[in-house]
């Protein structure tokens, strides 16, 4: 077989067969098909596109370039969440100790990661004590017992799609769904899901800007991974606002636990209700939506999905007297409040700007390197769609410095205040299922 016949063919619009997609990932991850070759390959791919099954052949490619975690060792179907990113997405650790005390077994390896906030990881260091060095014995015997662990990344997990990514990137070939799904995919199958529920984020502060393009690349997602024998759903919800009302790793516990009890934002407890749903339904332990939300709805109220979350922190080494006492988590040193320059309702409110506010505190990293600050971050008191009189406040900055001005005035600009109320964004565009 020869790479250049495999770049013809995709190029004149025909599909390649599962032998050739095979040969070409294998070929370039061991470095026998250079660079040059696979970015042709990639650009025809963007102009012609996959059909269902070049992408499914793809996907199972990727994840067979590397190893894979063997969950094998817990029982019932293990389920994963992925999103797409966004602000403030307080999602995973709400979500975790819900589901799980519905009964779906939630193994978790999660990622540090670059951008607005630290990742889950980061969010849970900020827990004295929490660690998430487990041996796999302890990490199976945890699941097992609880339903619930998270343990750091590890292994050679698609090699193919790391050196993939990195190429797209410089080659123009990043934006084309088939090459979008078959990575996101690949990487939750090599990491040993089971199911799938896939949080799919549009507007201004996402990866995909329109909901057309949302839409399209969920349901590539879900056709993957029922096609490859993962029981798979998704929604597209809304980022052209932060979720939630917090945004730092710290404050970012407190508003899970919060959510919880009960008591959380709205938005964040509506999205955790709509995942946690199609998460119990994949996990098969229950036939609707409906009856899934009704499971949820239970374990908030009866207490259960909280005793899971302090069960979960205390079998990580962490302190679970926080769940208790928020003042146990990391303080920042100073509070500034961000008051409105004016009376109205609140129009707009740019997540990715709120986010790199968050980013300049230290709440996040710029570059692999940062160091993160687990206790400052902001927490927002007004979302879109409320009215504010003039000196109310609309965000609280919780800083570990004083010069913070940037930050103060980066709020205020992307806060946008005016006289008449507008509509206010959707949260949940969509639910797409098998
Ligand atoms: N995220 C991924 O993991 N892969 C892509 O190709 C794009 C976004
Ligand atoms: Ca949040």
């Amino acid at each position: 077989m020869r790479m250049i016949d495999i770049i013809e063919k995709k190029r004149d619009g025909h599909s390649l067969t599962k032998t050739e997609i095979e040969f070409f990932i294998q070929g370039y991850t061991n470095n026998t098909i250079p660079d040059y070759q696979v970015s042709a390959l990639l650009m025809a791919i963007f102009f012609q596109d996959m059909n269902d099954e070049e992408r499914a052949n793809l996907t199972i490619a990727m994840v067979n370039s590397g190893e894979q975690i063997d969950l094998s060792a817990i029982e019932g179907i293990k389920v994963d969440k992925h999103s797409t990113g966004g602000v403030g997405d307080t999602t995973t650790l709400v979500l975790g100790p819900l589901v799980a005390a519905c009964g779906v077994p939630v193994a978790k390896m999660s990622g540090r990661g670059l951008g607005h906030t630290g990742g889950t990881i980061d969010k849970l260091e900020a827990i004295e004590g929490f660690h998430v060095e487990l041996t796999p014995q302890q990490f199976e015997k945890q699941v097992n017992e609880l339903k619930l662990a998270v343990i750091g990344q590890s292994g050679n997990l698609t090699p193919a799609d790391k050196k993939l990514y990195a190429l797209r990137d410089v080659t123009g070939t990043v934006n084309s769904i088939p090459l979008i799904a078959s990575s996101i995919m690949s990487k939750k199958i090599a990491a040993g899901a089971g199911a799938i529920v896939l949080d799919v984020k549009t507007g201004e502060g996402a990866f995909m800007k329109t909901t057309e393009d949302a839409r399209e690349l969920a349901k590539a997602m879900v056709r993957i991974g029922n096609n490859v024998g993962r029981k798979t759903m998704a929604i597209i919800s809304d980022m052209s606002q932060p979720l939630g009302n917090a945004i730092g790793n710290a404050l970012e516990v407190v508003e899970a636990i919060e959510t919880l009890k009960g008591k959380g934002p709205k938005d964040l407890t509506e999205l955790c209700l709509t995942l946690g749903s199609q998460m119990v339904v994949v996990g098969e332990k229950a036939e609707t939506l409906e009856e899934a939300r009704e499971m949820l709805l239970k374990v908030i109220e009866d207490g259960s999905a909280l005793d899971i979350f302090k069960k979960f922190i205390k079998g990580q080494g962490g302190n679970d007297a926080i769940v208790d006492d928020v003042s146990l988590l990391p303080q920042a040193k100073y509070t500034y409040s961000v008051p409105a320059k004016q009376d109205g309702y609140i129009t707009f409110m740019e997540a990715d700007e709120i986010g790199t506010a968050a980013m300049l505190l230290g709440a996040g990293r710029a570059t692999k390197e940062s160091e993160i600050d687990l206790a400052v971050g902001i927490v927002l008191q007004k979302k879109v769609g409320d009215f504010v009189k003039k000196g109310e406040s609309l965000a609280t900055v919780y800083a570990n410095k004083e010069e913070v001005q940037e930050v103060l005035d980066k709020l205020t600009a992307f806060i946008e205040i005016e006289e008449t109320k507008k509509e206010v964004p959707t949260l949940i565009y969509e639910i797409i299922t098998a």
